[in-house]
C-alpha cells in the first residue's frame, strides 16, 4: 500500500499537540454501547443514547450547512472554480449536476418568478443571484460588483453539498433542505474537473469516472481510483466507529474531511496515514463538538406510508434474525455490530481495495435505518437494488431463502 508522508505546517504556531486533540475527541465521542437488542419493525427509539444538547444542535447545524471552514483558499486561490462557476455554469447546468437549491432561501418574489417560468435558468448571472442568496446546498459563493458588474469574487463549499438534499417540492433539485441525506446526484468529479488548474489529461480522466453520487475521500493522498457511494450523515448516533471502513469516531472523520478533502483551514494528524497538518489559526477543530452534536441528532427518515407491504415486512423481520442470517452482524438499534468488530472484506466478498487503502483494512457493518430512498447499496455502489443486495448474500452466506422469504425480506429492508 503507497502511503505519502507529509507534514504540512501552515501558519505560524507549531504549538498543537495534536495527537492530544485526537485522543480527547475520541472520549468525546465515547457513548455507551447500547445493549444488543432484537432489530426492530421501524426505527430505535432516539432517547436511548442521550439527547443531543439543544444549544449545540443549532451551532452544529449552522455549521454544517454555511460553514466553510476558510476553504475558499482552496477552492477559489487554488482551484479558481470560481471563475469556471461565474462564466459556464447555469442554474440548469447546476441541477444537471446535482446542486440543490434551497427554496426556503429566496424571497418570495423570486419564488413567484420561478414559478412564472420567469427566471433564466440558463444564465450564469442568475447563478450568482442564487449563491449570493445562500441558496445553493453546500456552496458558498461572495458577489461583488466590479466596474458595474457582478462577479463571484470567492467560493467555498461545506459539508451540505454531499450531504444534504432537497424534497424536490418546487420543482426536480429545487425544494427543502434535507440535510444528513446523501446528495446521490451529485457529481463532484464533474464539477471539481472545471477548475482551470485541473486541467491535466490524467486528473481529468480520473474526475470523470466516478459519476453521481461518488466520491473519493482518499485519491488525492494515494492516487488510487477507486470512488465510493457518498453515504448518509443521519442515523449514527448509536454507531462509534464511522465510514464504511471505521476509521473512526465522527469528528475523528469529520477532522479528515474538513482538512484533507474540503481543503478547511485546519489541523489534523494521523500517523496511521501519514498526515500531520497544522494550522494557525485552526478554522476546524473548535467546531467539532458542535457539528458531532448535530450529526448526533439526526436520525434517518422513516419510510413514506405505503411504501412497503406491513405484512410482508414482518414475516421479512423472521427472515432477517432467522433463515437469513443478518442479525449475526447487523444488530442492535442501528442494526450494526460496528461497536464491537468488523469484517474482513472476505467474510461478505466484498471488493477488498479500500479496506486496503484505509487504515483498518476491515469494513463496518453498515447502518441500515433509511435504506428505502438511498440505492444503491455496498461502499461502491455494487448492488443496484436490494434484491441484488439478497441475491449477493445468498450467494455468500449458502443461506437458501425461498422465493417468498425473499420478497418478505426486501420489504423489511424498505421498513427500516
Ligand atoms: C465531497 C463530498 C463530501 C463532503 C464535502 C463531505 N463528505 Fe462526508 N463523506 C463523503 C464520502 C464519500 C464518505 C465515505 C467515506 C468512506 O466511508 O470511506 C463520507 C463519510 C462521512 C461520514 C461517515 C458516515 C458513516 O456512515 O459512517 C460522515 C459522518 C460524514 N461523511 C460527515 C461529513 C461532514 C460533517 C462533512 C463536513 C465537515 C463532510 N462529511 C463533508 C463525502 C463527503
Ligand atoms: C458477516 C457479517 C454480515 C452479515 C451476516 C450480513 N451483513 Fe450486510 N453488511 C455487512 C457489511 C460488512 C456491509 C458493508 C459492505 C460494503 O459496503 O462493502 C454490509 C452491508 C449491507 C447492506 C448495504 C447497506 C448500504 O447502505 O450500503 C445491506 C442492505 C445489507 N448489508 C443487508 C444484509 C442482509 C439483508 C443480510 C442477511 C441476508 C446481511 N446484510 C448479512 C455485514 C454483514
Amino acid at each position: 500500500m503507497r502511503r505519502v508522508a507529509r507534514v504540512i505546517v501552515r501558519g505560524s504556531s507549531r504549538g498543537v499537540a495534536l495527537g492530544l486533540v485526537v485522543t480527547s475527541l475520541a472520549c468525546l465521542d465515547g457513548e455507551p454501547t447500547p445493549p444488543d437488542t432484537e432489530p426492530m419493525l421501524g426505527r430505535a427509539p432516539s432517547h436511548a443514547a442521550g439527547r443531543p444538547d439543544p444549544q449545540l444542535v443549532r451551532e452544529g447545524r449552522e455549521i454544517f450547512r454555511y460553514d466553510t471552514f476558510g476553504d475558499e483558499v482552496y477552492w477559489t486561490d487554488t482551484l479558481r472554480l470560481h471563475e469556471a462557476v461565474e462564466t459556464a455554469v447555469s442554474p440548469r447546468t447546476a441541477l444537471d449536476v446535482g446542486l440543490k437549491v434551497d427554496v426556503d432561501a429566496l424571497p418570495q418574489a423570486v419564488k413567484d418568478a420561478l414559478a412564472a417560468g420567469a427566471v433564466d435558468l440558463d444564465d450564469p448571472a442568475t447563478t450568482l443571484a442564487l449563491l449570493e442568496l445562500d441558496a445553493v446546498l453546500g456552496l458558498r459563493g461572495r458577489v461583488e460588483v466590479q466596474d458595474g458588474a457582478q462577479r463571484l469574487v470567492s467560493l467555498g463549499i461545506t459539508c451540505a453539498l454531499c450531504h444534504s438534499t432537497v424534497d424536490d417540492t418546487f420543482g426536480p433539485g429545487i425544494g427543502r433542505r434535507l440535510d444528513g441525506w446523501p446528495n446521490r446526484d451529485l457529481d463532484v468529479g464533474l464539477i471539481v474537473s472545471l477548475s482551470p488548474a485541473l486541467q491535466d489529461a490524467d486528473v481529468q480522466a480520473v474526475l470523470s469516472s466516478w459519476g453521481p453520487g461518488m466520491y473519493d475521500a482518499y485519491w488525492n493522498l494515494d492516487g488510487l481510483n477507486d470512488p465510493t457511494v457518498i453515504p448518509p450523515a443521519y442515523g449514527l448516533r448509536h454507531v462509534e466507529l464511522e465510514t464504511f471502513t471505521g476509521e473512526g469516531p465522527i469528528s475523528y472523520w469529520n477532522a479528515y474531511v474538513a482538512v484533507t478533502q474540503m481543503h478547511g483551514q485546519g489541523s489534523f494528524t494521523d500517523p496511521r496515514l501519514g498526515i500531520e497538518i497544522i494550522a494557525d489559526p485552526d478554522l476546524v477543530t473548535p467546531k467539532l463538538p458542535a457539528l458531532r452534536e448535530y450529526q448526533r441528532s439526526l436520525d434517518a427518515p422513516a419510510p413514506p406510508p405505503g411504501s412497503f407491504d406491513v405484512r410482508a415486512a414482518a414475516r421479512g423481520r423472521a427472515v432477517f434474525t432467522g433463515a437469513g442470517r443478518c442479525v449475526s452482524c447487523h444488530v442492535g438499534p442501528a442494526f450494526t455490530d460496528a461497536n464491537r468488530r468488523l469484517h474482513d472484506p472476505a467474510e461478505t466478498e466484498m471488493d477488498p481495495l479500500l479496506a486496503e487503502r484505509a487504515t483498518t483494512g476491515q469494513y463496518r457493518t453498515t447502518p441500515l435505518s433509511g435504506l428505502w430512498h438511498r440505492a444503491p447499496y455496498f461502499h461502491d455502489g455494487s448492488a443496484a437494488t436490494l434484491l441484488d443486495v439478497v441475491e449477493h448474500y445468498e450467494r455468500v452466506l449458502a443461506v437458501g431463502l425461498t422465493a417468498q422469504q425473499r420478497l418478505d425480506l426486501i420489504e423489511y429492508l424498505k421498513s427500516l
